[in-house]
């Protein structure tokens, strides 16, 4: 009899399934067009099916300025102040499924402002959900990735910074940067804005692929986090597959296995890790 043990936090996290069940409801109960305002997520799967729905994606700015009428859905990486604008003057309907994580960094942006400090986000800047925050803030925000990056950005060192942070940066890295730039002699103010939900799924899958006798990662080939997982998965576990699909799954791989773990990346959709379930579950 096998046990078969589906990590908690394996596929979407709580943001982006948030973000594709506001899509799939907006699918149904539109009568009008429907767009993602770039794709809703990194599964081609999952936006082909969008589409067969009548949902489209708008790859970028001009595809939206160019838009007159429509309903908008706005991801889950959220965007800047001037999407909203531009939506209004178009007349679009605005459907808002930004991760209430990022939403509160775009409040704080916009309060640290108002109280005249100067804005630093920690981040990669060509990130869209970087580029979102950025939109909330004033001019001078700066995006950095270590402290020369903030000597070269904001040299003037009496200035009173507030710093937030990408969901998804490392922790680790994060502390360094900002302990660096306070070692510069910056005043700053820290707001650490990481969402642990990355965190989690790993530590998750690693403590499972510990305890099994055969772990299989579920993602696509090109998701650097799926990667990231089998990976980790790879050292606790020797018999790690890593699959896309439950096609993928070669018969008898998992033979004289009787514990065997489960875990998905971030945008591999629910229903593919069922599947998976229920195959590994009967005699395969
Ligand atoms: Fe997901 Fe929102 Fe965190 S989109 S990774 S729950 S910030």
């Amino acid at each position: 009899m096998k046990t078969i043990i589906l990590a908690r936090t394996a596929g979407f996290c709580f943001g982006v399934t948030r973000a594709v069940d506001t899509v799939y409801r907006e699918a149904e109960q539109e009568t009008g067009p429907v767009y993602t305002y770039g794709p809703i997520i990194h599964n081609e799967e999952v936006v082909r099916d969008l589409e067969t729905r009548g949902v489209h994606v708008l790859p970028d700015r001009a595809a939206l300025e160019a838009l007159k009428e429509g309903t908008v859905i706005i991801r889950s990486h959220g965007v800047g102040r001037d999407i909203y604008e531009l939506c209004k003057n178009n007349g679009l309907k605005v459907v808002d499924a930004t991760c209430p994580f990022v939403k509160k960094i775009h409040r704080i942006v916009e309060a640290e402002n108002a109280k005249g400090n100067c804005v630093v986000i920690v981040g990669d800047p060509h990130h869209p959900e970087v580029e979102g925050i950025r939109g909330w803030g004033r001019e001078d925000t700066a995006v950095i990735e270590s402290a020369e990056d903030l000597v070269r950005q904001v040299p003037d060192r009496a200035e009173s910074l507030s710093i937030v942070s990408q969901t998804t940066y490392k922790l680790s890295k994060f502390n360094k940067i900002v302990a660096d730039c306070i070692n510069l002699g910056y005043h700053i103010f820290c707001f650490n804005t990481i969402c642990n939900a990355t965190q989690e799924r790993q530590s998750e899958a690693q403590e499972i692929a510990s305890d099994v006798d055969a772990m299989i990662v579920i993602g696509g080939r090109s998701s650097s986090n799926t990667r990231k997982l089998a990976e980790i998965c790879s050292h606790e576990c020797k018999k790690t597959f890593f699959i896309q699909t439950a096609a993928d799954l070669i018969p008898g791989c998992l033979a004289r296995c009787d514990r065997i773990g489960i875990t998905a990346g971030a945008s591999t959709p629910k229903h593919i890790i069922e599947e998976v379930q229920t195959i590994v579950g009967s005699e395969f």
